[in-house]
């Protein structure tokens, strides 16, 4: 199914669900908005009938509507997200009322259903309100904590609508989940890392972390607990996401220790610098002092280590080649001890690094291998994800 229905009310921060809109549709689905009667004094119907291009429905029984629309309704849709969520219709709700078109159809839905409140800090957190959320997350219902900051009443505090990003993101993942994901958890690297000459100076690379900001979101979207671990890099990480930010090669490595052991999957696509600085001031050079020469050594393999330390995990590696890629990345498969590499031809100009779009190889030990031909790093992403769900079921690897 590719409809959502989102339930609006009425709050304030209403003005956000044009944007929880426009998310949703860039997934290709279609959102039926619901409003609740009150909503209509905020915004009118005919806002979000514009912006969603369904009639927004708000009264039971109206004439325009198919008969029984609630019903009917409720059988087409994948998903129910009410944002924002006032106290009223959580305690509605929570209290199985349905006396309005937004109420009763929340009864007649079989699909998961996501609450995003927003309301005054003390609403929020009366123990009523409490009572209410936690009845319905019993029943399970998802919740979309609300935001700290300034809220309608001028007042600052816990109320404000979560992020459109966070709950679309989370929206995404109860439609999208799927089993094999449940209960993993993933470990992206991402980004390049620096290494630094002297306080202000760094060796870096030209990774932008794209690939890897897209494998995390889309490993949440599939229902596993994702940790990205980012070098420096300009991207907003996607919600839902536990982010670790890293900048040098042996920040990179401690962070992926530290979750090694509970992990199920490491993804290093991270660019990692093959070298760094031997010795890294604390003063900045002067010019009057600068040097004649600089030494470099080799910063610590991260992947090499995992696959020394492997113990039931997945490993997933990328390499970056400018000729003999699928030879030169069999090599590195075997010496790490992958699970899979994704082999990226770096003398392309209009894939990889910077680029949105990719084209890479997929090798795996017995010797399979699959193109992914050009396309977005977004399917790039999705496809690679797909074969670790394959991997897990058919629990092929490198142990
Ligand atoms: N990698 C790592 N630690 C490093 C360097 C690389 O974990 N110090 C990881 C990268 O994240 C990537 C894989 O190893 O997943 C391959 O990286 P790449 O730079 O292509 O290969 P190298 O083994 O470093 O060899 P070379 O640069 O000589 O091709």
């Amino acid at each position: 199914m590719n409809k959502i229905a989102l339930g609006v009310t009425s709050s304030i921060s209403i003005y956000k669900a044009a944007d929880i809109i426009r998310l949703f549709q860039k997934e290709d689905l279609a959102v039926q908005v619901i409003m609740t009667e009150r909503a209509t004094n905020f915004i009118q119907p005919e806002f979000f009938t514009a912006l969603s291009g369904q009639p927004a429905v708000v009264r039971l029984f109206d004439q325009k509507q198919r008969p029984i629309e609630h019903i009917t309704l409720a059988s087409e849709v994948s998903l129910l997200v009410i944002a924002p969520a006032t106290a009223n219709i959580i305690a509605k709700l929570a209290s199985g009322l349905a006396d309005d078109f937004l109420s009763t159809f929340y009864l007649a839905v079989k699909s998961p259903v996501l609450i995003a409140p927003a309301m005054n800090e003390a609403m929020f957190l009366h123990p009523q309100t409490q009572a209410n959320i936690k009845k319905l997350k019993d029943l399970g219902v998802v919740f979309v904590e609300p935001e700290s900051g300034y809220l309608a009443c001028g007042q600052k505090g816990s109320g404000r609508l979560a992020s459109p990003e966070k709950i679309v993101q989370l929206g995404l993942r109860l439609i999208r989940q799927q089993p094999v994901f449940k209960d993993k958890l993933i470990v992206v690297t991402a980004g390049p890392t620096r290494e630094a000459l002297d306080p202000v100076r760094f060796l870096s690379n030209r990774s932008s972390g794209k690939m890897g900001y897209e494998l995390a979101r889309e490993a949440y979207e599939r229902g596993a607990e994702v940790v990205l671990i980012s070098g420096p890099v300009e991207l907003r990480p996607p919600a839902g996401v536990k982010v670790e930010r890293v900048i040098s090669s042996e920040d990179m490595r401690q962070a992926v220790l530290k979750y090694y052991d509970q992990a199920s999957v490491v993804i290093m696509s991270a660019a990692v610098s093959d070298f760094r600085f031997s010795q890294a001031g604390r003063e900045k050079i002067k010019k009057e002092n600068l040097p004649s020469a600089v030494r470099l050594e080799k910063t610590p393999d991260i992947l090499e280590e995992l696959g020394r330390l492997k113990r039931g995990q997945l490993l997933v590696g990328f390499a970056a080649e400018t000729s003999e890629a699928k030879a030169r990345a069999r090599e590195k498969m075997e010496k790490k001890k992958l699970d899979l590499i994704v082999v990226n031809d770096v003398s392309q100009q209009d894939i990889g690094f910077e680029s949105d779009d990719n084209e890479v190889w997929l090798l795996w030990p017995d010797g399979r291998e699959r193109l992914i031909s050009k396309t977005t790093k977004r399917k790039v992403s999705q496809e690679i994800l797909t074969e670790i769900g394959a991997m897990f079921n058919g629990r092929k690897g490198n142990n």
